[in-house]
């Protein structure tokens, strides 16, 4: 017998996990809330289709499946398992999207994508998912130099360091220096971004594989900076992908920590990152790590 289509195999392994968490959901809300015997209390509204029936027939009737792996899929699930319903923050759009929205059920899952063309092309697909364009300021080959600058804007550095309308951290004073640290920073996104404390942040995006493209920067830090300044109880889980590229690793290193890293799965980090305490607002040089 000939082995089974590999894209078509991975296809057919998102559409069971989808499938058992479903089961897993429902069966909670079963066992939790209402009777198990047909005819009585309705346990949904059959006019909404969960996400999870979206996801199970897309994923069980498309060739366009995720790029992560099954074991870096995992990761993920795993997390959101532990914590839905969450508010998860995904940078990236792609094939793996409506997967990412399913994991989370009865939660606030949104995507930040840069690319409007690829956001019509998924959503076509994918139509109830929630997605924000975003712009970056940034690109690849600025990598080195927008690291080596990193300190040299008071408004990028607590304590005056905040995220939404940072005009000042966002804006070079030298308009023609593209070497400038200050771009990191993701100062206007919707307000529904800034208004959600993020449990879980998901960096996938933008691309970062060729010097003129964005790369993966001010997604980092900006995550960064949101876990850090997290003010509800609890940690904020990051997980990055593609770190089997330098831009990621060494970002990674400076801005998510090192210490805060808890598992490496193929080319994926999961970092679980607490608040920065009052002692390290204060000593900028330690906010981060
Ligand atoms: C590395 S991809 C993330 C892919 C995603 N993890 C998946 O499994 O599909 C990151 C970025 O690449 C771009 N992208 C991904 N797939 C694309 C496609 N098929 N066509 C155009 N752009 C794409 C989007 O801008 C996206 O934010």
């Amino acid at each position: 017998m000939k082995p089974p289509h590999l894209p078509l195999a991975l296809a057919l392994v998102v559409a069971v996990v989808i499938a058992v968490a479903f089961l897993i959901v429902n069966f909670k809300v079963v066992t939790s809330k209402t009777s198990i015997f047909c005819g009585t209390t309705p346990l949904v509204d059959k006019n909404v289709i969960p996400i999870q029936l979206h996801a199970v027939l897309h994923y069980a009737t498309t060739r366009d499946i995720p790029q992560q792996s099954p074991a870096e899929i995992r990761v993920t699930f795993d997390v959101l398992f532990s914590l839905y319903p969450c508010n998860f923050l995904v940078f990236g759009l792609g094939h793996d999207s409506l997967m990412w929205a399913s994991f989370n059920p009865n939660g606030f899952t949104m995507f930040l994508e840069e690319d409007p063309h690829w956001v019509r092309t998924v959503l076509t697909k994918a139509p109830n998912i929630r997605v924000h364009p975003v712009a970056y300021k940034t690109h690849l080959y600025d990598a080195k130099n927008l690291l080596a600058h990193y300190k040299v804007e008071p408004n990028c550095l607590p304590p005056r360091l905040h995220l939404q309308g940072n005009s000042k951290c966002r804006n070079t004073p030298h308009t023609n220096n593209s070497k400038c640290m200050n771009r990191l920073i993701l100062s206007d996104l919707p307000n529904e971004v800034y208004n959600k404390e993020w449990d879980v942040i998901m960096i996938d995006g933008p691309k970062g594989y060729l010097p003129d493209l964005p790369g993966r920067m001010a997604a980092i830090y900006t995550a960064a900076v949101m876990a850090r300044t997290r003010t509800r109880p609890g940690v904020t889980h990051v997980i990055l992908h593609d770190i089997n590229r330098k831009v990621e690793r060494v970002y990674a290193q400076r801005f998510l920590c090192r210490k805060y890293l808890v598992k490496a799965v193929g080319r994926l980090w999961h970092f679980v990152i607490p608040p920065a305490t009052k002692d390290q607002i204060f000593k900028p040089n330690t906010f981060f790590c």
